[in-house]
Order: structure tokens, then C-alpha cells, then sequence
């Protein structure tokens, strides 16, 4: 399930979609994240074939990119209070138009999906309020949620038993995952909902984030199996999310049509089953944004520590946290300060500012300290983190003090800033001594 090899990326870049690095570094300051709009437009109009791509905005909330995808008929997953009012924030309406559709229609898309294995009080007063729909991951919250919204409909997550993903932090299946309803209780947990008085429509299974086709097709045969289970109430049937993309050089991109196919004769079998037509969804979160993205940032200090030589930037793991936490590759180029530079190439360890020694951006999962090959650097140059619009940003904290980055999105070959860069009087907003 593979494509041909692509090309291998440039480690000289001088321009992101034809807005030029050194002026975006000058006109916004660094660390910097920037988005591609026409690339994250592409990937959706790559998953036209679904009747529905949800997109897993924990990947990349900012609310302009909820409102580009938004425009492009893509509709949104929320996991927290916070996610529902960006949603609504870029233009989402809570819930779906009402009035039941016929055997022959596609049952009405939920615009916002609130999927979760917990309702904390906030979020289950959102709900109820503003009458989004639920995928519950616990057969708890079928119960909480019944009390303030008799009647409702639900989606199940349920946990196949199996899982996969780039890392065993990001698997969501098995006995190793908190995540969903485990599959053998099914049963009691319909016996529940209909004790409860809720009718259960829906059914989503997400295995695991960075995963593998390979992986991901078992997806289908077990939800088919849970499927016929729940029966003629399920309207809308979900994929999750999980598609891959291609972060290491040799990587490739997946054969999304082969997904396809197998997920939609899946839907066809349970169409024939129940005698009416059944939503198909998928649920990507890093698939949309993470190609659009690009950090940049600024060489601050070149050093050797005896035989290794390291570049200091000024983003650290409070800025993109992947590398720390799971091992994470991401290619990385440098747009030189003086234009005519053309550098020989040398292996560096690219670190940060934190007062941490895991505050390397070419760790291995373990933590241990690598190397890439990059045009030497000179303090003022530029370094470029790419495929960083998915689990960036978002994952970006205020460790040492440091301000949340500015976010700006290229569309049209012009730059926007869609994200202020954090103030020093925003950091402490809120503390008394
Ligand atoms: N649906 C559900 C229920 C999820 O939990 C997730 C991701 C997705 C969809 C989207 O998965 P994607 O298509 O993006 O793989 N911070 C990690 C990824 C954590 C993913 C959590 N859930 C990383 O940087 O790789």
C-alpha cells in the first residue's frame, strides 16, 4: 500500500510557499509557526471520497485553520470545553439540522462530535446546552449523560482489543489503552444505553496515531463485528484518524483509495444488513496540517562539546514537543542569513534554550542524543523545522517562562498572522503574590 519514493527535501530553504523565511522571521519574530493554507486544502480534497473527514483539531486548533478546513466542508472533533468553543468560534454550528433522513439518505452529519472517555463537569454542561453530539469512551458517562439529556442519541468508542502507532504513547487499542469501551462489553453497555434511554447511532474506533495502513485495515473487519451487534440503530460508522504521513526521508505516502475501498465495502455490508444507508467517516488530525507546518527559528550559539558539535536555537521542547516526549524525526533545513552562503554540510545535535538536557530537537525515543546533516550554521542563520502543523503548537507549553510562540498562515502567497506572539505580561495573567 505504497506510492513512489519522493523526492528527498532541500536542506537549503530560502522561502515557504514563496513568502521569504528572512522576512517572516524579521516581521514576526522567532520562534515562529507558519502554515501553508493550499496544503492543508489538498490533503482535504486527498479524503473527498469519505462522506465526512472530522478533523481531529487537538492536531492543529488554531482558529483560522479551523475555518480554512471549515470552508472546505470538513467537519470538527472536539475533545475538551476548550475545543467545542473554537469550534463554534470558527463558524461550527453545534448540532446537526434536525429531522430523521430516509432509508435511502444519508443520515444528517453531526457538525461537532465531543469524543472523550470522561466528561469533566464543564464539558458535560457544554453538551447539554448546546446539544452536541457525544462518542463516549466509557460506558460511565452513558448514564451522566442521560440525566441531562434524556433521550439523546450516542456514538460508542469502542477499543477493538488491538492497537498501533508511531509510539506505545500513541496507541489507543489494547489492554495497554484507557481508550474506549472495551469490545467484550459490548453487550452490557447497549443493556446500559437502553436502560439509560439512549439510542446508540453511532460507532468509532481510532487504534492509534501514526500508525500504518497495514495496521489500520484491521480496523474494519472488527468494527463490522461490533457493528452487527449494536444493529439497525447505527446510522454512522467512523474510522477514527491515524493516517500517516511521511516524516523520515524514504517515507512514503499511503494508498488512501485502497483505504478506502475497504472501508466503504464494510459500509456497503452493513447498508445490506440493516436496509438503510450508513454514514462512513474518517477522523485525521496530523494528515490535514502537519505537511503545512514549519517552525523557524534562530541560531543563537554554536558550540563543540568535545567531539560533538551543537547548534542552540531559541525553540525548545516548550515550543515543539514531539522529539522529547516520543523520539520524533522531523527534517530540518537552514536559511542562511547572508543569502550567498552555500555551506558544506556537517553532522550537528540541534538543541534548544531549556535548562533540561532532553531539550534536543535530534533525540532518538529513549532520549538519547543524535545528529543530523545540515549546511553549517552561523548565529543569525535560520533553522527550519518542517512537518510541524500537527502536534506542534498545540503542544507547546510555557516551560521556563518562556511565551507561546506567534502562528501565521500563507495563503494566496501572502502572510497572516493568525496567532500574537505571547507577551511577558501574559505569562503571569492571573497569579497574585
Ligand atoms: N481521533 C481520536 C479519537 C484521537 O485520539 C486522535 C489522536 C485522532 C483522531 C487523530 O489522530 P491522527 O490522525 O492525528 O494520527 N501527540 C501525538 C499524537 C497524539 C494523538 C492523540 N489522538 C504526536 O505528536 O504524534
Amino acid at each position: 500500500m505504497s506510492t513512489a519514493a519522493p523526492p528527498s527535501r532541500p536542506v537549503v530553504r530560502r522561502d515557504i510557499a514563496g513568502v521569504s523565511i528572512s522576512e517572516l522571521a524579521q516581521d514576526h519574530g522567532t520562534p515562529l509557526y507558519v502554515y501553508e493554507a493550499e496544503t492543508i486544502r489538498r490533503r482535504c480534497r486527498d479524503l473527498a471520497a469519505w462522506d465526512t473527514i472530522r478533523f481531529a483539531q487537538k492536531a492543529c486548533s488554531n482558529l483560522a485553520i479551523l475555518d480554512l478546513v471549515r470552508r472546505e466542508g470538513v467537519m470538527v472533533d472536539a475533545v475538551s470545553t476548550g475545543e467545542i468553543h473554537r469550534a463554534l468560534a470558527a463558524g461550527y454550528q453545534p448540532h446537526a439540522a434536525s429531522g430523521a433522513a430516509s432509508a435511502s439518505e444519508l443520515p444528517p452529519v453531526h457538525p461537532i462530535v465531543y469524543t472523550a472517555d470522561i466528561f469533566d463537569r464543564d464539558s458535560l454542561d457544554a453538551v447539554a446546552k448546546l446539544g452536541i453530539h457525544v462518542n463516549c469512551g466509557s460506558a460511565d458517562m452513558l448514564e451522566q449523560l442521560a440525566e441531562r439529556v434524556p433521550g439523546a442519541s450516542v456514538t460508542l468508542r469502542v477499543n477493538p482489543g488491538f492497537g498501533h502507532g508511531h509510539s506505545q504513547k500513541t496507541n489507543t487499542g489494547g489492554e495497554g489503552s484507557k481508550h474506549g469501551i472495551w469490545h467484550a462489553d459490548i453487550p452490557e453497555v447497549l443493556r446500559r444505553a437502553e436502560w439509560a434511554g439512549l439510542s446508540v447511532t453511532g460507532l468509532h474506533m481510532h487504534i492509534g496515531s501514526g500508525t500504518d495502513l497495514a495496521h489500520l485495515a484491521e480496523v474494519a473487519g472488527a468494527l463490522e463485528r461490533v457493528a452487527l451487534e449494536i444493529g439497525r440503530s447505527l446510522t454512522t460508522i467512523s474510522a477514527g484518524g491515524g493516517l500517516p504521513v511521511p516524516y523520515k526521508p524514504g517515507e512514503v505516502h499511503a494508498d488512501l483509495g485502497g483505504y478506502f475501498t475497504l472501508w466503504d465495502a464494510t459500509r456497503k455490508k452493513l447498508e445490506q444488513q440493516f436496509g438503510h444507508r450508513i454514514r462512513l467517516e474518517i477522523e485525521p488530525g496530523r494528515y490535514l496540517t502537519a505537511e503545512s507546518g514549519y517552525l523557524i527559528t534562530e541560531v543563537r550559539a554554536v558550540k563543540h562539546q568535545g567531539s560533538r558539535k551543537y547548534v542552540l536555537v531559541d525553540a525548545g521542547f516548550n515550543t515543539l514537543a514531539r522529539p522529547v516526549l516520543y523520539g520524533s524525526y522531523h527534517p530540518m533545513s537552514i536559511c542562511p542569513r547572508d543569502p550567498a552562503d552555500a555551506a558544506a554540510t556537517e553532522e550537528v545535535a540541534i538543541g534548544g534554550p531549556l535548562c533540561e538536557s532532553g531539550d534536543i530537537f535530534t533525540q532518538t525515543d529513549g532520549g538519547f542524543v543524535a545528529t543530523r546533516s545540515l549546511p553549517a550554521a552561523e548565529v543569525g542563520d535560520l533553522l527550519v523545522i518542517e512537518i510541524a502543523g500537527a502536534y506542534g503548537f498545540v503542544m507547546a507549553s510555557n516551560y521556563n517562562s518562556k511565551p507561546l510562540p506567534a502562528e501565521v498562515l500563507i495563503d494566496g502567497g501572502k502572510a497572516r498572522l493568525v496567532r500574537a506572539r505571547q507577551t511577558p505580561g501574559d505569562l503571569i495573567r492571573g497569579e497574585t503574590v
